[in-house]
């Protein structure tokens, strides 16, 4: 079977590098490149984390920086409190050897689905903004699109940085509409399906005994977002919400979708709250999921023995 191509634009992240690596460990896909985007660490805090999990995996792969700050807004300060101060909890991200794709995340995108036509699909884990950067430079881009995913939003469940908002449609809700106007073929996998999916100690664990190397980065990044999760969320364990978009995809059956329009509140009280309805295009929005099985997916993949 032809691998997915996809490309996974991101903000490193704790649970973005469980994603990563997933893709990475996943025989059936072939990672294109990683685009990075300001969101849980600024943007060139994630370029390097970035980079720095294709060395931690051996795995490389291109890795272009993005927008430093929302379309048309203020950044809004990092959540050093989720994810630490750099990104990876406790866990240190040393200097990477490789430098970024000078081509910048929008120009990389679109250069890349261009060249590829029918064939990429973006998995985006972060705050919008690259996406519409993207559209603006070159809508031909949503023709050409295999498909987009995107981690973000909460349409029957509260939010998690506002009680309507989620954290990526928050820190760029301009970013999100255009996104979510654009006609292309969307799966949106919000709070909904990855607030349902619980990793646990166990599990990483497991994972570092597979991976020595990669999981055991993760297994002691992991320990820090496991702190917040029982803090925050008395929850023994962590929502695994950017590996569930990555899932989605390689295991669609695993979800219950449906289609609707969504739009994004832009202003006022709500802002960054994702409603189902309206005129715009419609898209495959996730509204269940077997989690033991995503769980399952999600451990046997990263312990296959292709991370190292
Ligand atoms: C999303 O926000 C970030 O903190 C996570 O990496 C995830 O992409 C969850 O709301
Ligand atoms: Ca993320």
């Amino acid at each position: 079977m032809t691998p997915h191509r996809i490309i996974i634009d991101t903000d490193p992240g704790i649970d973005d590098a469980m994603a990563i690596l997933l893709a990475m460990a996943d025989p059936r896909i072939e990672l294109m490149g990683l685009t990075t985007i300001f969101g849980n660490v600024s943007t060139a805090r994630a370029t390097r984390n970035a980079l720095w999990l294709t060395e931690l995996a051996h795995h490389p792969c291109p890795v272009a920086a993005g927008a430093r700050h929302p379309l048309m807004r203020p950044p809004q300060p990092h959540p050093d409190f989720v994810h630490g101060v750099e990104g990876f909890g406790a866990e240190p991200a040393p200097a990477p050897a490789a430098a970024p794709d000078p081509r910048g995340a929008a120009r990389f995108l679109c250069e890349t689905v261009a060249a590829h036509p029918g064939e990429i699909t973006i998995i985006a884990v972060g705050p919008l903004t690259n996406l519409a950067e993207a559209l603006a430079l070159d809508p031909a881009i949503a023709r050409g699109v295999k498909g987009v995913i995107v981690m973000g939003g909460a349409l029957r469940v509260p939010g998690n940085v506002t009680p309507h908002a989620e954290a990526n449609i928050w820190h760029d809700p301009e970013a999100a509409a255009a996104v979510f106007s654009a006609t292309w073929p969307m799966t949106l996998v919000g709070l909904d399906v990855t607030e349902a999916v619980t990793g646990t100690a166990a599990d990483f664990a497991a994972i570092a005994r597979a991976a020595p190397r990669a999981g055991g980065f993760l297994d002691r990044a992991v320990q820090f977002y496991f702190a917040f999760h029982q803090q925050a969320h008395d929850l023994e364990g962590c929502h695994m919400h950017d590996p569930t978009a990555v899932i989605a995809l390689t295991d669609p059956a695993l979800f219950r979708m449906h289609e609707t329009a969504v739009e994004v509140r832009t202003e006022g009280a709500e802002i960054g709250r994702t409603v189902e309805g309206g005129r715009g295009p419609r898209l495959r929005a996730c509204i269940g999921v077997d989690s033991d099985a995503v769980m399952q997916v999600y451990v046997a993949t990263l312990s296959n023995g292709r991370l190292p």
